[in-house]
C-alpha cells in the first residue's frame, strides 16, 4: 500500500485522532490481570493494541470489543492465565513483546512469544538481561530477537535494576515482573521516560513509589483491583498534525483530548523553541493522566540544537520533527539519539534517505542528525521515498507534502494502521490532498 499526496494544502477544522498506544496496550494488560471488570473508553484500535488483546484472549481472558473505543476486559487476577494453545504473535508491537515478556516470565505455564519481520530483528536483549537476573527462563533466537521462548514456573526474585538506557518498555517489563516477585523490586533509568506503567498500576490500586533520586519501586505479590479506564489521544499521532499545522501556511487547527503527559510532551517542547504557535486549552486530569485540547497555528520554525532531555520525552515525533526542521530557518541538529536506530525502522537511516530524496540537506551521524532547514521561502521537492513498513516514517513524509513543490509517493505504508488506523480519512477531511493506493493483487485465474 503506499500514499499518494498532491503538494500544498492548508490544514483547518478540529479533529480528535485515535486513542494513546501505550495506554492502551496497558490497559489490556492490568485489565486482565485485575480482579474484576475493567471498562475502557477511548481504547485504540490500531493493530499494535488488538495484537495484545488477541494475546491475553489466547491466554483465557474473556474481552469484549473494541467497539467505537470500547473494550470490557474480564480480569481473571494476577495468577489466572492460562497457558496458549500456539505460540503468540504480536505483530508489529514492540511495546506488547517487551511488556508481555515481563508479565510472562512470573507465571507457571511456557509460551513463545514472535511478530513480524520488523518485530523479529529488534534488540530484546535489553529486557532478558534484567528478567535473567530476577530469574526467568527466557530464550531468544540469535543476536536477542525474537521469537522468545519463556519457560514457566521460575520462582522470580525482586531486584535493583538500574536502567543502561532511556527505554519506558525495559522499565515497564522489570515493574511488571515484579509483581510476580518475592520482595521489592526497583529500577533507576538514565532519564525520565513515560510513566504510564506506574501510573495505571496506582490506577489499579498498586502501591508503586518513585523516590526523590528517581528509584520507582513496587512490592511483589499483591493484587489489582479493575477499574474504569478514559484513554486519551494520542499526543504521539497528533504530532503529525501539530507539525502539519505548523509548516502549512495559514492553518489553523484543533486538536481534542489529546494526553498531555509531561514524560510524553517532548515534541510540544521542542515545536515551541522552534517557534511554533502553539496553545493548550482546557488542560484537565482524566484518570490519572492529563489532557488538553491542542491549538496549533501556522508559524516560521528555526532550528535548534535538540537538548539531551528532551529525547526520551519526545523519542517517537522524530520523524515528524525531521520535517519540520527540513522546513525551518537554519540548522537543526540532534545526537545522543542512537535509540531512534532500534525502532520499527533505523528511524534515523529512514528520514535521511527520504529527505535526500526531497532535496533537504542533511549529514547522518551515529547517534543523530544534522539538518539544514530550507526554510521560509523553500520546499521540499517531489519524489518517490521508502518508509521502510514504518508507520512514523509513512505519516511524516505524508506530512512533508504540504510544503512540497511536487507530488510525493509514500511506499510501504502499509503499516500506518498499527498506530493510527484512519489517518488517511483523517488527514483528507483536514487539509491534506492524499490518496491510498492498494498494492496491485492479481486477479486468480477462474476455472470453468
Ligand atoms: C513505549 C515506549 C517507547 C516508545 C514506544 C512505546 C511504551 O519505546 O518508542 O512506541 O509504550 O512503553 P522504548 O521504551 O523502546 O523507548
Amino acid at each position: 500500500m503506499e500514499f499518494k499526496l498532491l503538494p500544498g494544502g492548508t490544514l483547518q477544522g478540529e479533529a480528535r485522532v485515535p486513542g494513546d498506544k501505550s495506554i492502551s496496550h496497558r490497559s489490556i494488560m492490568l485489565g486482565s490481570l485485575a480482579e474484576g471488570v475493567t471498562r475502557v473508553s477511548g481504547f485504540l484500535e490500531g493493530e499494535d493494541a488488538l495484537a495484545t488483546v488477541a494475546a491475553f484472549r489466547a491466554m483465557g481472558v474473556q474481552i469484549e470489543g473494541p467497539a467505537n473505543g470500547r473494550v470490557t476486559i474480564h480480569g481473571v487476577g494476577l495468577h489466572g492465565l492460562q497457558a496458549p494453545a500456539n505460540s503468540i504473535d504480536l505483530g508489529n508491537s514492540g511495546t506488547s513483546i517487551r511488556l508481555l515478556s515481563g508479565l510472562l516470565a512470573g507465571q507457571d505455564f511456557a509460551c513463545e512469544l514472535t511478530g513480524d519481520a520488523s518485530l523479529c530483528g529488534r534488540p530484546m536483549g535489553r529486557v532478558m538481561t534484567p528478567l535473567q537476573l530476577m530469574g526467568a527462563d527466557i530464550e531468544s533466537a540469535e543476536g536477542g530477537r525474537p521469537p522468545l521462548r519463556i519457560g514457566g514456573g521460575a520462582e522470580l526474585k525482586a531486584i535493583h535494576y538500574d536502567l543502561p538506557m532511556a527505554s519506558a518498555q525495559v522499565k515497564s517489563c522489570v515493574l511488571l515482573a515484579g509483581l510476580y516477585a518475592d520482595g521489592q523490586t526497583s529500577v533507576t533509568e538514565p532519564a525520565p521516560t513515560r510513566d504510564h506503567t506506574e501510573r495505571m498500576l496506582r490506577g489499579f490500586g498498586y502501591s508503586v513509589e518513585r523516590d526523590s533520586e528517581g528509584i520507582i519501586s513496587l512490592q511483589g505479590g499483591g493484587t489489582l483491583q479493575a477499574t474504569a479506564i478514559d484513554v486519551p489521544a494520542d499526543i504521539s499521532s497528533a504530532a503529525f498534525f501539530m507539525v502539519a499545522a505548523s509548516i502549512a501556511p495559514g492553518s489553523e487547527l484543533l486538536l481534542d483530548h489529546v494526553g498531555i503527559n509531561p514524560t510524553r510532551t517532548g515534541v510540544i517542547s521542542l515545536l515551541r523553541a522552534m517557534g511554533a504557535d502553539i496553545e493548550l486549552l482546557n488542560e484537565r486530569e482524566v484518570g490519572g493522566e492529563p489532557v488538553a485540547d491542542i491549538l496549533v497555528r501556522s508559524a516560521q520554525l528555526r532550528g535548534i540544537d535538540i537538548p539531551q532531555e528532551q529525547i526520551p520525552l519526545a523519542i517517537d515525533e522524530f520523524p515528524v520533527l525531521f520535517v519540520a526542521a527540513a522546513c525551518a530557518e537554519g540548522r537543526t541538529t540532534l545526537r545522543g539519539a542512537e535509540e531512534l536506530r532500534v525502532k520499527e525502522s533505523d528511524r534515523i537511516a529512514a528520514m535521511a534517505e527520504g529527505l535526500t530524496t526531497l532535496g533537504v540537506s542533511n549529514e547522518v551521524l551515529e547517534d543523530g542528525i544534522i539538518i539544514d532547514g530550507f526554510g521560509g521561502a523553500g520546499s521540499f521537492c517531489g519524489g518517490e521515498v521508502n518508509s521502510y513498513h514504518d508507520h512514523r516514517i509513512a505519516m511524516a513524509f505524508a506530512v512533508a507534502a504540504l510544503r512540497a513543490s511536487a507530488e510525493i509517493h509514500v511506499l510501504e505504508a502499509d503499516n500506518v494502521a498499527t498506530s493510527f488506523p484512519g489517518f488517511d480519512a483523517l488527514a483528507r477531511g483536514l487539509g491534506l490532498q492524499i490518496r491510498v493506493v492498494e498494492d496491485l493483487v492479481e486477479e486468480p485465474f477462474e476455472r470453468q
